[in-house]
């Protein structure tokens, strides 16, 4: 019986097969899946099963009977209920013992944009029948990765999100409880709601960068028509500067906001503190 892992050649999967060699499980025991085997060759040269899987058309064989499958969520916005669908689909027909889907904080009532896909997909794993479990992921803290490039090369984070709070996380501790979670019985049926332990607002995020690089990050917050004004200045394009004009919005509503502390209870330890995230990110930039 393996743990067939969706999306291994993406950040988050790739994460999760790392987690689990730590937890012990034998590499032959896992089938680390993308659509590109080139991208998973190390992986392979490390014992891991490695095997080509499209969402758009599940290659029989992959799904063995009794086995787990981690589907991770995929990055085809708009495609994505179809695709998921797909897999519990393959899953169902070869036996698959049970299902671990990466989901979005609050699926069911979220007002994200995002949200409709993950609710849909959660709908078809309980119309499905397979035992499953849902790791509802919070905002991961990388997405503020290109925010600490711009902080590093002109000392200021620009932003709308006002006094809204953020419970990012790393991908490594969300992969963490999913290792947990693929590694142990008692988690069907259950929705984890995962968050990073503290919240942040856009300005403890620059005090963060300050702190990682050693000097003064100021945090300015302008109203939404500034703030898509200044981005187009900067030479983004009108989709890109409303996409993150959108998101600081759902950040001053405290969309990306939860109290919920499942993650550390899943990792047994505290999340990854904001401030440690970014020196890491310093550090592998000198
Ligand atoms: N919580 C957050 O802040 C946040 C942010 C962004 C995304 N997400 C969600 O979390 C997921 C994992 O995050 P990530 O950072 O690891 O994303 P990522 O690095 O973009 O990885 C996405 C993975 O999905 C795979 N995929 C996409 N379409 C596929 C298809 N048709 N068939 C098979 N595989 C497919 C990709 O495979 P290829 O290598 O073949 O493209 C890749 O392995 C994302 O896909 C998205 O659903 C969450």
């Amino acid at each position: 019986m393996s743990i067939i892992v969706t999306g291994a050649t993406g950040h988050l999967g790739r994460l999760i097969v790392e987690s689990l060699l730590n937890r012990g499980i034998e590499p032959a025991q896992i089938t680390a899946t993308g659509r590109s085997l080139e991208k998973l060759a190390d992986l392979a040269e490390r014992g891991v099963a490695t095997a080509a899987f499209d969402f758009d058309a599940p290659a029989e064989g992959v799904i063995g009977a009794g086995d787990t499958v981690m589907l991770v969520s995929g990055s085809e916005v708009g495609q994505r209920a179809r695709q998921h669908g797909n897999v519990i689909e393959a899953a169902k027909k070869a036996g698959a013992a049970r299902i671990v889907y990466t989901s979005i904080l609050d699926a069911s009532g979220s007002p994200l944009v995002l949200a409709p896909e993950h609710k849909a997909t959660e709908e078809l794993l309980a119309a499905s029948g397979l035992p499953h479990t849902i790791l509802r992921n919070g905002w991961y803290t990388e997405n503020y990765l290109s925010a600490f490039g711009q902080a590093a090369a002109t000392g200021t984070v620009l932003g709308s999100a006002g006094e809204g709070r953020v419970s990012a996380a790393t991908r490594a501790d969300y992969a963490e409880a999913a290792a947990a979670v693929l590694t142990a019985d008692g988690h069907e049926g259950r929705v984890y709601e995962l968050a990073g332990d503290e919240a942040f607002t856009l300005a403890g995020l620059a005090d963060a960068f300050g702190q990682a690089l050693g000097r003064d990050v100021a945090y300015t917050d302008v109203d939404a028509d500034a703030h898509r004004a200044a981005l187009a200045g900067a030479g983004l394009d009108k989709g890109t500067a409303g996409f993150l004009v959108a998101l600081d919005a759902d950040t001053a509503g405290n969309l990306l906001l939860s109290d919920s502390k499942d993650l550390s209870t899943l990792i047994g330890r505290p999340t990854t503190p904001l401030v440690d995230a970014v020196k890491s990110w310093a550090a592998e930039s000198n």
